[in-house]
């Protein structure tokens, strides 16, 4: 049984929790492979709203395995709290959670390195979300990490303070007042918490379960445009974010990978720096942060809003080969009279249709098609005949324009809010 990915396309933010959590009944296992605390993943059903950063978002199924892959980064601090939540809603976390031994761990110094590069950056800052993913990401490439596995042995403390004192040195030269003690207390509080967890060989149980034939789900974190190879470097997460990702986040050979589904918004968000071709820096792109509740799930920090961008989202369907198009939030475009989608950039005196190398020292003038928008609310839509006709119209563009059909379309955040389509892509009107 293949393993199917699902991840975003964009700079996250995309609905992926949601989406994960719909598609969770038809599969046995739910694996994140990639990224940290980072990550906010939202899900809503029976009235309530719940937000998860390291752990899976199949968690509130009954009977499904949730594995926390090698290619993690775990903070033991965050991951506590986000288990007593879920424990104060009766779900019983340690029934369903696997993690591996091979992810790396977030340690209070690594949150300090995160804010005290930033400070250096200046203007220049990522935007990152200071929970300490870059540091520990680049100690895992310098071969200094700590991972999970360490927790098991005696002498995990020592291994700790070398670390640490590695990090205080840096943060000394970086001229940062960092004292991590009173951090390091709930720190170790929360390490042993997290003892008390299902500590696992993950690639050895991923591959069980592949022969098994037990489907699996590989839960992506950020977006493809955050990835750090082919995203919009430097303004990146730290992670690999894209379909190869799951391979090396889980130990899990190409040849296995089946469905690629790729989450995208109806229209784009990012939060933090960085370029962003079709950002709306006027009262267009206020009405669409107000509809859609553009706020950080993780910082609570205002996302910028802009159009639809074809170049980029074709760049991120062509580096993951997604098979399967996901379009979330709709619903938030009812109203305008007309929507912008971008089809080429102009740089440079040229006009392209693909993402240039450098997106960061030169300008980028997104060009635009205007497509009629529709007035009627999409909320409480239950089925695609239901679709007012230009918003058919939009799908059709997208699905014409990209050659990758759209299955599910949600529109809004409770898991009753999403439509299954056909999947055949619509041909032209
Ligand atoms: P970091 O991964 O926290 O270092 O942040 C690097 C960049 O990625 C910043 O622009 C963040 O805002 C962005 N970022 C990281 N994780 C997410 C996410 O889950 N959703 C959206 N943006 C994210």
């Amino acid at each position: 049984m293949p393993v199917d990915v699902l991840l975003g396309l964009q700079w996250g933010d995309e609905g992926k929790g949601k989406i994960v959590d719909v598609l969770t009944p038809e599969y046995s296992v739910v694996a994140r492979f990639q990224g940290g605390p980072n990550a906010g993943h939202t899900l809503e059903f029976e009235g309530r709203k719940h937000v998860l950063h390291t752990i899976p978002s199949g968690i509130f199924r009954e009977g499904i395995v949730n594995i926390v892959g090698n290619g993690v980064v775990i903070d033991p601090v965050t991951l506590q709290k986000e288990m007593s939540a879920l424990v104060s809603r009766n779900v019983d976390v340690n029934k369903g959670l696997d993690i591996s031994r091979k992810a790396h761990i977030i340690i209070p110094t690594h949150r300090m390195l995160d804010a005290a590069s930033e400070a250096q950056k200046g203007k220049e800052k990522i935007g990152s979300t200071l929970r300490g993913i870059g540091p520990t990401y680049m100690d895992k490439t310098g071969r200094n990490g700590l991972r999970v596995g360490d927790l098991e042995a005696r002498d995990f403390r020592e291994r700790y303070e070398k670390l640490r004192n590695k990090h205080l040195e840096l943060l000394k030269q970086m001229e940062s007042p960092a004292d991590p003690r009173e951090d390091e207390v709930a720190f170790f509080d929360a390490v042993n918490e997290m003892r008390k967890l299902n500590f696992v060989d993950s690639e050895h149980l991923v591959n069980r379960q592949i022969q098994e034939k037990k489907k699996i789900l590989a839960e992506g974190a950020q977006g493809s445009l955050l990835d750090i190879d082919f995203g919009s470097y430097p303004f990146v997460t730290s992670s690999n974010t894209i379909t190869a990702s799951a391979c090396t986040g889980l130990g899990v050979a190409p040849r296995h990978i089946g469905r690629v589904y790729g989450i995208f918004k109806a229209y784009c968000t990012r939060v933090g720096s960085g370029p962003f071709p079709t950002e709306l820096e006027n009262e267009t792109g206020e009405a669409i942060r107000k509809a859609g509740n553009e706020f950080g799930a993780t910082t609570g920090r205002p996302r910028r809003c802009g159009w639809l961008d074809l170049p980029a989202l074709k760049y991120a369907i062509m580096i993951n080969g997604v098979t399967d198009l996901i379009m979330t939030k709709p619903d938030v475009l009812s109203g305008f009279e007309t929507i912008r989608v971008c089809t080429h950039y102009h740089t440079e005196g040229n006009v392209i249709d693909f993402m240039p190398f450098d997106m960061v020292h030169r300008s980028i003038e997104p060009v635009y098609e205007d497509i009629p928008g529709w007035h009627q609310a999409l909320t409480g839509v239950i089925s695609e005949s239901e679709f007012p006709k230009a918003f058919s119209d939009y799908i059709a563009y997208v699905e014409r324009a990209t050659a990758v059909p759209i299955s599910i379309v949600s529109v809004g955040p409770d898991r009753k809010q999403t439509i299954r389509r056909t999947g055949k892509i619509m041909q032209a009107v």
